[in-house]
């Protein structure tokens, strides 16, 4: 039977790429993009697919019960069963630091509206994609498994975690047929030149300053972006309604070791770190446990830093015109231009 998913958030980072990746391995498939094209949502990135039949995009927000309904009435249009894959979110933790209150709104908000109205709709699954960050931070040894208490630090993680025991609640008092993820730091193509590797490839080219914040050892556990959306695919076809899974990279890294990889990628000298700051309440170690979805949905990364830290590097390379377009602010005037 045909599949209609509504893809929330597919102009931003990790949900352009989902839907990318969707449109090659089902090509059969129905989307729908609601984005509400905030600062983090380009779609330059889906050039690909804007006129491939049963795709269409919705300007919409998630906090507006109204443009949920839209959504939903353009995915009935387009025939089969209603699915949801729920990427909207703010998703920047330093921008949680400067001002909390459009993360409560988006990824608290937001999510109650699209749950409500999912519901109402009778979706027959939903995904929500949440974040390793819930778990708050490690000391040198450990790993987050999907038992581990939820403990978040910044605003950010706080609001993420807030929608996920939104989504708990909704499958507990209303049997709603969701599921949850949550991984690690993600990396790879159209990431928004505001976190750690698509910032650092973009000053090193430019002979610019590459930021540290601390001492630069504070680690997290990186996943390339198409293993991620390969995951959440898998999760969506066969993981159990109900159950929450963690994804990881098995890819620990210290920042100053990005970084300085980094550097050595783009040819430019390790005289351009400078250390600043360090971040308020700057968690100390992400370890993600991906046993659960290896064992169940046999899941497992294909991509190794060695491998997809140069093919993150030379996509940058090769994408100057996009990233030029995103740090000049330009990629907003491809909305108007397309859809008017
Ligand atoms: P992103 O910031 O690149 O993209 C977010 C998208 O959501 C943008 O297209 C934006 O326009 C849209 N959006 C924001 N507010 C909206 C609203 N009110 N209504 C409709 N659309 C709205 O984020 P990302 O990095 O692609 O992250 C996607 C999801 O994955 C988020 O839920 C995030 O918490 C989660 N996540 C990301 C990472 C990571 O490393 N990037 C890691 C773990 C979890
Ligand atoms: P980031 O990409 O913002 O992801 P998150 O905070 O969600 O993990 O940051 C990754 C790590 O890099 C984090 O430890 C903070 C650090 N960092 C810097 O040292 N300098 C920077 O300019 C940025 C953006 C991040």
């Amino acid at each position: 039977m045909t599949k209609t998913l509504i893809v929330t958030g597919g102009a931003g980072f990790i949900g352009s790429n989902f839907v990318l990746m969707l449109a090659e391995q089902r090509p059969e498939w129905n989307i729908v993009n609601l984005d509400a094209l905030t600062y983090a949502g380009n779609l330059e990135n889906l050039t690909a697919v804007e006129d491939k039949e049963g795709y269409t995009f919705v300007h919409g927000d998630i906090t507006k019960p109204l443009d949920v309904e839209r959504a939903f009435d353009e995915a009935s249009k387009l025939g089969g069963s209603v699915s949801v894959i729920h990427f909207a979110a703010e998703s920047h933790v330093d921008r949680s630091i400067v001002s909390g209150l459009p993360f409560v709104e988006t990824n608290v908000c937001g999510t109650q509206v699209l749950l409500d109205v999912s519901r109402a709709r009778g979706v027959e699954r939903f995904v929500h994609v949440s974040t390793d960050e819930v778990y708050g931070s490690l000391g040198a040894t450990g790993f987050f498994t999907e038992e581990t208490p939820l403990q978040p630090n910044s605003p950010y993680a706080a609001s993420k975690t807030a929608s996920d025991l939104m989504v708990r609640a909704a499958i507990e008092t209303h049997k709603f047929p969701a599921l949850i993820t949550r991984c690690s730091n993600n990396y790879g193509p159209y990431q928004f030149p505001e976190k750690l590797i698509p910032l650092m490839i973009a000053n090193a080219q430019e002979d610019k300053p590459l930021p540290i914040y601390g001492d630069g050892m504070n680690i997290r556990d990186w996943l390339y972006v198409r293993d991620h959306c390969e995951a959440i695919l898998r999760v969506f076809e066969a993981g159990k309604l109900g159950d929450v899974y963690n994804i990881g990279g098995n890819n620990e890294y210290p920042n100053i070791e990005i970084v300085k990889r980094i550097l050595a990628g783009v040819g430019k000298p390790e005289s351009l770190i400078t250390y600043v700051e360090d971040r308020k309440g700057h968690d100390r170690r992400y370890a993600i446990d991906a046993q659960k979805i290896k064992d169940e949905l046999g899941w497992e990364p294909r991509f190794t830093f060695e491998e997809a830290l140069p093919l993150t590097i030379a996509w940058y390379q090769s994408q100057d015109t996009w990233l030029q377009r995103v740090r000049s602010g330009a990629y907003r005037e491809y909305y108007a231009a397309q859809y008017g």
